[in-house]
């Protein structure tokens, strides 16, 4: 089976195909990924208007080129998938309308997906995971942990009550004065400062509900921030380390907090998933092995090019449900909102 992915839900532009073999094992055959960072980098986040615009100018190349690089023609393809959300709606309708008129015009299935379920099932497609599992999806607009039982069978158990990990990394480096996409920036910075300069919150730590807060840990950093002023480069160095360590802290304890949930709606899971940009950072990475290892599970982070967005991802979860039987009408509505 074959399958053309699409993703255009936030600032990637993105298209794939993947196939199964006869064993039923996934091959990326392409992934073809064009990033709008440097379209937004001067607002300092992502422009809904921009990310629209941007995507309408190159998805036709896009997808050209994902199915040239896989050596397969429209006729080979078994299905054509789109995320439907959610995201910035604009970007959105513009991937969406592209699979329709695709599967339209090829008279293959089309199939919608869920952008945080192609998340949730990427550890499949890198690592053949079994059910269930563990996710802890962090990236600029998502920060989740959600027990992942079967395809379409999620249960979300926390999210964030206000800002995303990864944004909060934006909006810290903002505040500082350094560059987006903020997150690198900020590991960067955190290399060579001191953790424990700063006492900052660990917002929501020791609750029972998995769930995240990050404003008052942002505010907490620009209090600081003004209290020291005019920083000097070992302020924001030593500013970044503090808030990098209190992230740590509290993805560890929410992570642990989501393993314990996790015990009431699943069995016994087989692996912690850590997914999302977020999950490049270093020191993240390092909290959660050792919170893996302490907890006997194995962590699995998929290669960080499939960690953030990209049309692979799509594909996947397309084939994921086309094999189960399941396609889409080409009815089906854009999502800005769509809860797994
Ligand atoms: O998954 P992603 O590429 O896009 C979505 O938001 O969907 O994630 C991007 C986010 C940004 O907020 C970026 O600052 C953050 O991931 N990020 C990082 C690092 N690399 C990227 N945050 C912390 N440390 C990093 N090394
Ligand atoms: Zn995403």
């Amino acid at each position: 089976m074959r399958v053309l992915g699409i993703e255009s839900t936030c600032d990637e532009t993105a298209a794939a195909v993947v196939e199964t073999d006869e064993n039923g094992r996934p091959h990326i055959l392409s992934n073809a990924v064009l990033s709008q960072i440097a379209q937004h980098a001067a607002y300092g986040g992502v422009v809904p208007e921009i990310a629209a615009r941007a995507h309408v100018e190159v998805i036709d190349h896009l997808v050209a080129r994902a199915l040239d690089e896989a050596g397969v023609t429209f006729d080979e393809l078994d299905a054509v998938a789109a995320a439907a959300g959610p995201g910035l709606i604009g970007g959105v309708i513009v991937g969406l309308t592209t699979a329709k008129a695709l599967a339209l015009v090829t008279g293959k299935p089309f199939i919608a997906i869920n952008h945080l379920e192609a998340h949730a099932l990427t550890p499949r497609l890198t690592d053949s995971v079994n059910f269930p599992y563990l996710l802890l999806l962090v990236s600029g607009g998502h920060t989740q942990l959600v027990a992942v039982r079967g395809v379409g069978d999620y249960v979300r158990l926390g999210t964030t009550i206000d800002d995303a990990i990864g944004e909060a990394f934006d909006k810290t480096a903002k505040m500082l004065g350094l560059p987006y996409p903020g997150g690198p920036e900020v590991e960067k910075q955190a290399l060579r400062g001191n953790p424990e300069r700063f006492a900052l919150p660990r917002p929501l730590n020791g609750r029972a509900a998995p769930d995240f807060s990050l404003s008052g840990l942002k505010t907490a950093v620009r209090v600081e921030g003004e209290r020291v002023s005019p920083l000097s480069a070992t302020d924001i160095a030593d500013l970044c380390a503090s808030f990098q360590a209190a992230v740590v802290d509290v993805i560890v304890d929410r992570t642990r907090a989501g393993l314990r949930a996790f015990r009431e709606v699943a069995a016994r899971p087989n692996a912690l998933v850590v997914a999302g940009g977020v999950a490049a950072n270093g020191a993240i990475r390092a909290a959660l092995h050792q919170l893996a290892t302490e907890s006997g599970l194995k962590l699995v982070t998929p290669p960080p090019a499939l960690c953030t967005d990209n049309g692979a991802m799509i594909a996947w979860a397309g084939l994921e449900r086309l094999r189960l039987g399941v396609t889409d009408d080409l009815s089906a509505p854009a999502r800005a909102r769509w809860p797994l």
